[in-house]
């Protein structure tokens, strides 16, 4: 099989990780040897409620039971699709109430785009350096790392890159600009979070020039920060809000989410002004809809914090420079890329799963399920200090 992998199925990089999963259960990944990996890595938070989670398992085999696809999206009604849009809204700000579901969070964030100029008429996008928005053309032109884009260019035109958290740089948004996008807290980059009112500057100044404001949640998003939405936690409400990973519980999804009003700009002048076939499919809405609903329905949101706090009381090593992000979206800064290699693969020797980030090479990921025990976050720990004490 290994040779199979890498002879037949298209590779990103290299050196693939390549464990061959047998099955997945709770927090634990079992390979083909039935050795078991404790997983704080979460699918790259898109599993919040860890593997096989019975809700989930049951809303699939239910829903599969009773039609998979049947029409493009947006033209039946079909239940789980309504019931996520609408338990989204409830759990939204106004006016962010309107949701169109799609396949994927780079074509969610393709969708957002297009609103921002279509509701604007202006062509404009500023997002930010060091951003990571997904890999289609368009995500891609908003991403804020040359390096890995320069061989596809030419992308997008008219996009502008301001550095996170400063306040100067605001200036760049003016009365051209359809819509600023940026992360939440910014993931790829290292989990830096917004500093000083950041967002509520950028709010404001958007407001000033009519510019849209997206909100990229798709990966703070959905429980991870110990809110809902990481927006939450820094008083700014986008115009458009993002989401994706763990909002499908496992299964591929994406979404954005505006006010009626806006939405409605996507029916008319072009009509149809984005489509796709399988968005909001039956089985991966039933699946988001039991995620929605345990996330919002128990206390795993408040835990989020506590469990934060027991890893920050356990990462304490003079390798460990600093623990950046909030909740259970964590990474650890080592003094160099070599030691972040280093701990991610002996980790993984000794059944802890780990993985890197994508612009910061001395970051070290930590998104666990958010049904991690305290017990496991106990045990992946010690694993990782062990490993830092032989370095
Ligand atoms: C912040 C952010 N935006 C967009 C994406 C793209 O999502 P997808 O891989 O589902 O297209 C990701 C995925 O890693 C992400 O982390």
């Amino acid at each position: 099989m290994p040779s199979d992998f890498l002879k037949y199925q298209a590779q990103t990089s290299p050196h693939p990780l390549a464990m061959e999963v047998s099955h997945a259960n709770g927090s634990y990944i079992y390979d083909t040897n039935n050795k078991a990996y404790l997983d704080f890595v979460a699918g790259v938070s898109a599993t919040p409620l860890g593997h096989n989670h019975p809700k989930i398992i049951s809303a699939i085999k239910e829903q599969l039971d009773k039609y998979l696809h049947v029409m493009v999206y947006g033209e039946y009604i079909q239940k789980p699709a309504v019931e996520l849009a609408k338990l989204l809204a409830k759990n939204l700000p106004y006016p962010l109430e309107n949701t169109y579901l799609v396949n994927s969070g780079t074509e969610a964030i393709e969708g957002a785009l297009k609103l921002a100029k279509r509701a604007t008429g202006r062509s404009e996008i500023i997002s930010a350096k060091n951003a990571y928005h997904g890999n289609t053309m368009g995500s891609m032109s908003v991403m804020g790392y040359e390096e890995r884009k320069q061989a596809f260019r030419p992308l997008l035109p008219d996009v502008r890159f301001i550095a996170f958290n400063n306040e100067e740089d605001l200036n760049h948004i003016t009365t051209k600009t359809a819509g600023v996008i940026l992360e939440t807290i910014q993931g790829g980059a290292g989990f830096i979070e917004p500093e000083n009112g950041y967002l509520e500057k950028v709010r404001k100044r958007c407001d000033e020039v009519g510019a849209l404001l997206i909100l990229d949640e798709i990966q703070p998003g959905i429980g991870r920060t110990g809110k809902l939405f990481g927006f939450e936690n820094y008083n700014c409400v986008p115009d458009i809000l993002v989401l994706g990973k763990g909002l499908g519980g496992g299964m591929p999804i994406g979404a954005f989410t505006a006010s009626r009003k806006l939405m409605n700009l996507l029916q008319d002048n072009p009509k149809l002004g984005h489509i796709t076939t399988f968005g909001g499919h039956p089985v991966i809405a039933a699946s988001a809809l039991a995620t929605l609903k345990e996330i919002t329905e128990s206390n795993l949101m408040a835990q989020a914090l506590e469990k934060e706090q027991l890893f920050r009381k356990l990462l304490v090593h003079p390798l460990i420079k600093d623990v950046r992000g909030k909740g259970l979206m964590l990474a650890i800064i080592t003094p160099s890329a070599e030691i972040t290699n280093t701990v991610i693969l002996q980790c993984q020797d000794k059944g802890l799963i780990l993985f890197w980030l994508l612009f910061e090479p001395k970051a070290i990921r930590i998104t666990p399920p958010l049904t991690i025990s305290n017990h496991e976050i106990i045990e992946g720990c010690s694993i990782i200090i062990d490993i830092l004490n032989k370095i």
